[in-house]
């Protein structure tokens, strides 16, 4: 996998989050899951603490937790400010400010770098990138795809966007 650290731009959500975007219950959090191009989001963390199963795969897990750590501090400043900038094309609502963006976000991304070194020993944090994942066909019960497919759809083509899908529903039920 030919990624470079300095392509690479981290930027995690939290349980909470994933849980109000995929309008995930109390039964959905029970079921084998993978989290796929998971980066530093803290979902992985929380949910292995509240004894789920989760599974996060991601190019960027080829790197170690200082490298990753690093490269946030680098694109966290960056990130802000062009949020400042662009204020005015986001909904506050739960999220409040742009400074209250960067809280949120970087409580989820510190979550996520002291569950990494152990999660990626016990196989929960694996590096893999779509189109083409390893897993058997029901390995899970609900494959995540969080602000990857469809929100780079000028870098990532069509094709690559069907094979992803095509790739992730024989992964579950
Ligand atoms: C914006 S981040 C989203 C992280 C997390 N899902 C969230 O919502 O907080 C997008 C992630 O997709 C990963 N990614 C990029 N290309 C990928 C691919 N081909 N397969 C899987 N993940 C990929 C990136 O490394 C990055 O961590």
């Amino acid at each position: 996998m030919g990624l470079k650290l300095e392509q690479v731009v981290p930027w995690g959500r939290s349980l909470l989050e994933y849980t109000q975007m995929f309008d995930l219950t109390q039964t959905d959090l029970q079921l084998r899951i993978l989290d796929c191009g998971g980066g530093p989001a803290s979902f992985n963390a929380e949910m292995t603490r509240q004894g789920y199963s989760v599974l996060s795969c991601d190019p960027v897990y080829q790197f170690s937790r200082d490298e990753i750590q690093r490269r946030i501090e680098e694109t966290y400043p960056v990130i802000i400010q062009q949020v400042e900038v662009n204020q005015h094309c986001y909904v506050w609502r739960e999220i409040q400010s742009p400074e209250h963006l960067g809280q949120v976000r970087m409580a989820a991304m510190r979550q996520f770098l002291e569950d990494f070194p152990p999660g990626k020993h016990q196989g929960r944090y694996r590096t893999h990138a779509l189109p083409v994942l390893p897993f058997a066909t029901r390995q899970f019960d609900l494959a995540l795809c969080s602000h990857l497919l469809f929100t780079y759809s000028d870098h990532l083509s069509l094709d690559f966007h069907l094979d992803s899908i095509r790739e992730l529903l024989p992964s579950c039920h």
